[in-house]
C-alpha cells in the first residue's frame, strides 16, 4: 500500500511518517494489515489399549451393563496401564500425532496449553511435564495448565486463538488428557461416577491462517460457580470446610482442633470415609447441561450469522449420550451432523472433545470448508463453544 506524503495514517507508528522522512522518500510501502485467524493445523488422539466393559465393572460394584447403557449410552471405556501410563504420557502420544499432521516438529511448538482434571501431580502442572516428555525444554516455551474440567479443551482452544490472532505465537499445542481410572472409587459407593469415566488424550496444533474461508470463527466461554460442589473433587484441598456457608451443609472432614498446624489438606478421616473421590449430583448436572449446551451453541451461531442447519459436524463433549441426543433434538440436527463416541470411551472429560474431533476427521466426516461446532459443559459449572470453518 502506498501512503502519499503528508497523509495521516493514525495507527501506523508515530513520527516516522512525518515530513522529514517524506522529503527523502515520496511514498512508503506498507503491507496492508491482515487479520489473522487461527486454524487447527493438525490433530491427534490416543486411548490406552486396555478396554474395560460394563460387565467387568459389575464384578466389583453393584451395577449392570443394562443400567449403564440405558442411562449413559456407555458400553466400554479404556484404562491406562498402572505405573506405565500417565495423563502426560498419553498427551505426548496424541501431541506427536498432531505435530506430524501439522507438518511440524515438537521443537517448533511456541506454547503449550494443557487441560486436565486428573494431573500427574497436584503441582507442577502437566504442561511442563509434557514439555519435558516431548523433549523441548531447551526452547523454554511457555506452558499453561487449564482447570476447567469438561470444558477445558474449549477454554484452551479459545486462549490459543487469542494468542494466535495477536501474533504472539505461531504454533500452539493444545491438549486435553485424562487418567481418571487412577482416582475413582471402584466400590458400589462410587458407582454413579465411576462407570461414566474413561482415560484418553487429544491434542491439536493451532496455527495462524490468512485464508478468509478457514479457521476459528468464534469461541464462547461461560461459567457459574454457584453450584461448584455439585460436580467436584474437593479432597485433598485447603478448603477446611469453609464453603459450607455456600453449600449449607456442614461436613465432618476429621480436622484436628483449630489451634493446631496443618492436617487440613488430607485427613485420615477423609481416607477412611472415601472422601477423596469425585462427587456428582447427576440429575442436577444433567438438567443444567441440556440447557447450557444449546444456549452456548446458539450464541456462537448467532454471532457468526449462522443457523444450526449450517453445522456440518457438531462435536459435543461426551458427557452422556442422552445429553447429546437431547441437544441434537433441540437444535433439530440429523444423525450425520453429530459425532458421538461415548459408547466406546465413556466420558474422558477434557480429552473428549479433541478425541471426538480427531475421530470424526479421521473418518472423513470433517472436511475442508465444513462448519464444525465444538461444545462442552461440565464441573464449575463451566461451559463453552467454538465454531470452526475447517
Ligand atoms: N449402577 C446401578 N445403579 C446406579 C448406578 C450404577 N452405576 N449409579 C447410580 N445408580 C442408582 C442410584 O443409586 C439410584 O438408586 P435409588 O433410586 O435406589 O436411589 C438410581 O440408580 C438412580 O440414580 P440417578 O443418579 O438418579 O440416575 P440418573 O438417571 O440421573 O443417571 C447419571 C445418573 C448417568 C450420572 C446422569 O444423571 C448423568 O449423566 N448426569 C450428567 C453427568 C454429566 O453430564 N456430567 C458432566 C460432565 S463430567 C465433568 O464435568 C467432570
Amino acid at each position: 500500500m502506498n501512503i502519499p506524503c503528508g497523509q495521516s495514517f493514525f495507527n501506523y507508528g508515530s513520527g516516522w511518517l512525518n515530513g522529514s522522512l517524506c522529503a527523502i522518500e515520496p511514498t512508503i510501502n506498507i503491507t496492508p494489515l491482515i487479520i489473522m485467524r487461527s486454524k487447527i493445523a493438525g490433530i491427534g488422539h490416543y486411548v490406552p489399549e486396555r478396554v474395560v466393559t460394563n460387565d467387568e465393572l459389575s464384578r466389583f460394584m453393584d451395577t449392570s451393563d443394562e443400567w449403564i447403557q440405558e442411562r449413559t449410552g456407555i458400553k466400554e471405556r479404556h484404562y491406562g496401564k498402572k505405573h506405565e501410563e500417565t495423563t502426560t504420557s498419553m498427551a505426548a502420544i496424541a501431541a506427536r500425532i498432531a505435530c506430524e499432521r501439522a507438518g511440524i516438529q515438537p521443537e517448533d511448538i511456541d506454547f503449550i496449553i494443557f487441560a486436565t482434571l486428573s494431573p500427574d501431580y497436584y503441582f507442577p502442572g502437566c504442561g511442563v511435564l509434557l514439555q519435558r516428555e516431548l523433549g523441548i525444554t531447551h526452547k523454554e516455551a511457555g506452558a499453561l495448565d487449564i482447570r476447567n474440567q469438561c470444558s477445558g479443551f474449549l477454554y484452551a482452544l479459545s486462549i490459543a486463538d487469542q494468542f494466535i490472532k495477536t501474533g504472539m505465537y505461531k504454533n500452539i499445542l493444545v491438549v486435553g488428557s485424562e487418567m481418571h481410572s487412577m482416582g475413582l472409587d471402584f466400590t458400589t459407593r462410587g458407582r454413579n461416577v465411576t462407570v461414566i469415566f474413561g482415560d484418553g488424550a487429544g491434542a491439536a496444533i493451532i496455527q495462524p491462517t490468512d485464508n478468509p474461508n478457514q479457521g476459528i470463527l468464534t469461541t464462547k466461554l461461560h461459567s457459574d460457580g454457584t453450584y461448584a460442589e455439585k460436580l467436584s473433587f474437593i479432597n485433598p484441598g485447603s478448603h477446611g470446610g469453609y464453603h459450607s456457608r455456600h453449600t449449607g451443609e456442614e461436613v465432618d472432614y476429621g480436622y484436628p482442633p483449630k489451634d493446631t498446624y496443618g492436617e487440613i489438606f488430607m485427613t485420615q478421616h477423609m481416607m477412611d470415609n472415601g472422601m477423596q473421590y469425585p462427587n456428582m449430583e447427576g440429575q442436577f448436572v444433567f438438567k443444567m447441561a441440556v440447557q447450557k449446551f444449546p444456549e452456548v451453541i446458539m450464541e456462537a451461531l448467532k454471532e457468526a450469522g449462522l443457523q444450526p442447519s449450517d453445522i456440518n459436524m457438531l462435536i459435543p463433549h461426551q458427557a452422556n449420550l442422552r445429553i447429546s441426543q437431547f441437544v441434537q433434538k433441540t437444535l433439530r440436527l440429523s444423525d450425520d451432523q453429530v459425532w458421538n463416541n461415548i459408547q466406546k470411551y465413556g466420558n474422558t472429560t477434557a480429552a473428549s472433545v479433541p478425541i471426538a474431533l480427531c475421530e470424526a476427521w479421521e473418518a472423513g466426516k470433517v472436511k475442508e470448508g465444513d462448519l464444525v461446532c465444538l461444545a462442552a459443559f461440565g464441573s464449575g459449572f463451566t461451559w463453552g463453544s467454538a465454531l470452526i470453518r475447517w
